[in-house]
């Protein structure tokens, strides 16, 4: 049956400043993490790819505004780098800050809404020097770095968000040493969440200071992006399933959820972290911080679900407790470019989830989109790549959010990851998610594909069909 989302449902584009603008030595941008590691060893990139190149909206951004009105899109997310926007002693670099007046004026003209976003993973390389996240310093600078951009856009942007995937740093850099500094300390990724979390309430109480001096329009509001998704186990799961479930389902997405919604973290993880002796420092005077987390809504990141089980062993292999292993579940449909499981059905759940438990709180989904490796492959003729496969993909999520929200759940619109090919990390291009190709030996030329002339009538329709 052809399922339709409401009319007022907003539809568009997801992007990030450190994975799209390039020009990362103009405006005497600061040097980032993501330089730094580029610098360091271009060969952990993919093709030798490293941070500098994005994909040139620096130079492009009122052609790739306008490209996104021509897809009917409403709304755009990106992020403002910290790197641009300050100097090294705090103050505004007003090179940079006039790149996103450009832009943000743009979108203006061009009736898109802008939803901006403070931090994308890209932490300058001068405080981390300082100890990034695990300083406390660090934390005050990253609010000092959100007051600044309230007051100097507060009046042109209605929608901020503070983070986006704040587990994801923890996770990647501190937890698992997937990404430099290659740290595999479970202790360092629990220290780092939790300043991260001090970070994001913070900067809330920024807004509302700013708003409250006049700074910020009255219809702002302020929101936290991140990959919710709850975890699933086995069928038949055993106690020590369910307890696995119960504490990555904490750290993963309670711990945001109880922030955002109700200023504390969740008692429950604290416990489990006290029991193993891996609380993080805590300050007298956090819990009153904690308290200022709240926000209006939130962003849902979803690619895939997670599934876990009891773990084989408690410690891994350095020495660290290990509260689950990865379960592999027989029917899966795997991505097997970026090797992410493919389950449309998460995103309902999601939505049920927070109907049931936190039925106050409205959500978008802030990113979803699949990438593919050598699309060049399935170019027709005319030279334009046919991505049946992403149709197929966005079309079986939107289904599944039509349902949810037929069954109750508050979900407002939908942003595809990142409808213009971009650098995504160390994978830098190998995966592509556009909807629209760029030509990396071309003046990252921009060509549609397939899948946004599908996508345009859907927007236009608000109907989903094949
Ligand atoms: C998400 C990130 C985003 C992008 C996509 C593919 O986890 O938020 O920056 O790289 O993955």
């Amino acid at each position: 049956m052809t399922k339709t989302l409401p009319q007022n449902f907003f539809f568009g584009a997801a992007m990030s400043g450190p994975q799209t603008e390039g020009a990362y030595t103009k405006d005497n941008r600061l040097e980032s993490i993501w330089d730094t590691w580029s610098n360091l060893s271009i060969s952990d990139f993919y093709n030798k790819v490293g941070s500098y190149v994005g994909n040139n909206f620096y130079e492009k951004y009122e052609d790739d505004i306008k490209l996104l009105k021509s897809l009917n899109m409403d709304s755009f997310r990106t992020s403002i780098q910290w790197t641009r926007l300050l100097d090294i002693n705090g103050k505004i670099n007003p090179d940079g800050a006039n790149f996103y007046h450009k832009v943000i004026n743009c979108a203006k003209e061009n009736d898109i809404e802008i939803f901006m976003n403070l931090y994308h993973f890209d932490m300058p390389t001068y405080l981390f020097n300082k100890g990034g996240w695990e300083n406390r310093e660090v934390v005050e600078a990253y609010a000092h770095y959100a007051k600044m951009a309230f007051r100097e856009f507060g009046k042109e942007i209605k929608y901020w968000f503070t983070f986006n995937e704040p587990i994801v740093e923890p996770d990647q850099r501190y937890r698992h040493g997937v990404w430099f500094p290659f740290i595999k300390n479970a202790q360092k990724g629990i220290n780092v969440q939790y300043n991260i979390s001090l970070a994001h309430s913070l900067a809330v109480n920024e807004f509302y200071k700013a708003k409250e001096q006049g700074y910020i329009r009255e219809d702002a509001k302020i929101g936290l992006i991140n990959c919710f998704a709850p975890p699933y186990t086995k069928e038949n799961p055993t106690p020590e399933d369910l307890e696995a479930l119960r504490i990555e389902d904490g750290i993963n997405n309670r711990w945001w959820l109880d922030l955002v919604t109700e200023g504390h973290l969740p008692q429950d993880v604290l416990e489990t972290l006290k029991q193993y002796n891996m609380l993080p420092e805590m300050r007298p005077g956090d819990e009153e911080i904690f308290k200022l987390g709240k926000v209006d809504w939130l962003g849902f990141n979803y690619y895939h679900p997670s599934r876990i089980q009891a773990p084989k062993e408690k410690y891994d292999a350095n020495g660290h407790i290990k509260f689950s292993d990865p379960y592999v579940w027989p029917e899966a449909k795997m991505n097997i470019y970026r090797g992410w499981e493919i389950y449309p059905k998460g995103i309902y759940d999601f939505g049920m989830k927070m109907k049931k438990e936190y039925p106050n709180l409205k959500f978008f989904v802030s990113e979803n989109g699949m990438g593919v490796e050598h699309e060049h492959r399935f170019r027709n003729e005319a030279g334009e790549i046919q991505d049946d496969y992403r149709i197929e993909f966005i079309k079986e999520h939107l289904e599944w959010i039509a349902k949810a929200i037929e069954d109750g759940a508050q979900c407002l619109g939908y942003h595809y990851w990142g409808v213009i090919d971009n650098w995504s990390w160390n994978n830098a291009f190998k995966n592509r998610y556009g909807l629209v190709e760029v030509d990396l030996m071309n003046d990252y030329q921009r060509k549609l594909k397939k899948s946004a002339h599908w996508i345009q009538n859907v927007i236009k329709t608000k109907t989903i069909t094949d």
